[in-house]
């Protein structure tokens, strides 16, 4: 097993962190994506010492894109996931922009792809990211989650990002 994982600017972000340890514990291999915007969240620093890998993020990467390596990303792992996903990655990916390297790599992958939402209650229950849910759903994407709980913004419903080893026994 080679998982893609991608990384959002969901204020659950941090919980990656703990992913990316199940990752090692378990053996797995990995490469990282995350968007521009996760590093509000999380440094670079953090996740590249963490997970021991570059984090990729930059989509005009002129070492990378030397290879066209934003393909090579796309296809060379055995599972996408997508932890968090933000609305705003949810609500693009369905709508087939493909304006950084997340989505570019999500757009040319050649296999369904498994994304753990992540927000607020009110945006996940918002008609406009449920017509885009679905149409990736319709697409063959599965959905992980989200969980009913108490969320961030101190809010209690749905939106709440599934812990990391649920992931993995969707994959398993
Ligand atoms: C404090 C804070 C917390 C946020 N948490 C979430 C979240 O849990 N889910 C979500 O969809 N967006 C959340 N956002 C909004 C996203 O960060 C924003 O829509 C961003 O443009 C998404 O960019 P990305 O999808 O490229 O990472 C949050 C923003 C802030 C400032």
């Amino acid at each position: 097993m080679k998982i893609l994982l991608i990384i959002s600017s969901s204020v659950g972000c941090y919980k990656a962190l703990d992913l990316i340890r199940e990752f090692q514990k378990q053996s797995i291999d990995y490469e990282i994506i995350a968007t521009k915007n996760t590093f509000e969240f999380i440094s670079p620093l953090l996740l590249e010492s963490i997970s021991r890998k570059k984090v990729y993020s930059e989509l005009f990467d002129l070492d990378m894109e030397k290879n066209i390596g934003h393909i090579q990303l796309a296809r060379d792992n055995t599972h996408i996931v997508v932890y968090p996903a933000t609305a705003n990655l949810v609500s693009k990916f369905a709508q087939g922009f493909c304006d950084d390297l997340a989505l570019t790599c999500m757009i040319a992958a050649n296999k369904p792809i498994y994304i753990a939402a992540a927000m607020n209650k009110e945006m996940w229950a918002n008609s406009l990211i449920q017509k885009n849910v679905q149409l990736l759903k319709d697409h063959g994407h599965h959905f992980i989650g989200p969980d009913d709980g108490s969320l961030a913004c101190g809010e209690y419903g749905s939106g709440r990002l599934v812990d990391p080893i649920e992931i993995l026994k969707q994959l398993s």
